[in-house]
């Protein structure tokens, strides 16, 4: 397989099959549709209850961005948050393919034009797309599954452009000695079978306080309805 994009911001010649295979390594096809009907579905609750403090963070965003990399987009939850927001054009990257069909219709859904959308199976690793060429980076709940935290945060950096902002909500490890992390602790291996690698106990606050942005903002915030999964951190950091 290979990236074969006319776009000039795309990086065409890269072995995307070895790449996938060495950071999402391919799952059973009944599962990666399983898991892509699944995140279009049935997320609608989490939205609602998470949509308050995704306004606030892609409000930061309005107006200011054109060319936006969304890591591990999933079903698309989040381009509704660029509608009307003038020509953003949005680079989607995620290793299920099956992805793409949500994705897309969520595209269309939030009136992004076909053009401005683009769906790309990669791994937030090895992102495919040229340095210091993003106006921002928007990872949602994404960096509890990627095989490598450190190597995905410094492909954020590579791809932003100076002052570029990366935005994200991520769940966390719960605090030491609690009986949440307890119950994280045991369930951990559970998940990450069912949820496609998605870790429970990341510390992914400190992994992005020292990734080497210039300017990070990270706020916590529980969300009742959603043991394990919790915290949650959602902020902004700036190259
Ligand atoms: C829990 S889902 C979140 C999807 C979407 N961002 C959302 O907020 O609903 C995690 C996503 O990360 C993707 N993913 C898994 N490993 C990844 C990697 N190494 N790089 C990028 N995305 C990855 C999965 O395919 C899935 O779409």
């Amino acid at each position: 397989m290979s990236i074969n994009q006319t776009d000039p911001l795309l990086i065409a010649d890269v072995d995307a099959q070895a790449i996938l295979k060495r950071f999402h390594p391919p799952k059973p096809d009944w599962f990666e549709k399983f898991f892509a009907l699944f995140l279009a579905k049935c997320c609608g609750y989490y939205e609602g209850k998470v949509a308050g403090y995704k306004a606030e963070i892609f409000s930061r965003l309005k107006g200011r961005v054109n060319k936006v990399l969304e890591l591990g987009i999933g079903s698309g939850p989040n381009l509704k948050y660029y509608a009307g927001d003038g020509d953003v054009h949005v680079y989607g990257i995620d290793p299920n393919e099956k992805m793409e069909k949500y994705a897309q219709e969520a595209a269309v859904a939030a009136g992004l034009p076909p053009t401005n959308f683009n769906f790309i199976q990669m791994v937030g690793e090895a992102l495919p797309v040229s340095d210091a060429s993003m106006d921002a980076v928007v990872g949602t709940l994404v960096l509890c599954s990627v095989q490598d935290v450190g190597l995905a945060l410094q492909e954020v950096k590579r791809v932003l452009k100076p002052g570029g902002l990366f935005i994200f909500i991520e769940h966390v490890a719960a605090q030491d000695q609690t009986t949440l992390k307890f119950f994280q602790g045991i369930l951990n291996p559970l998940q990450k079978i069912i949820s496609d690698g998605c870790h429970l106990t990341r510390h992914t606050e400190k992994h992005i306080s020292e990734a080497g942005f210039s300017d990070v903002d990270i706020k916590r915030a529980y969300l009742s309805f959603c043991f394990p999964v919790n915290p949650h951190i959602y902020g902004i950091a700036r190259k």
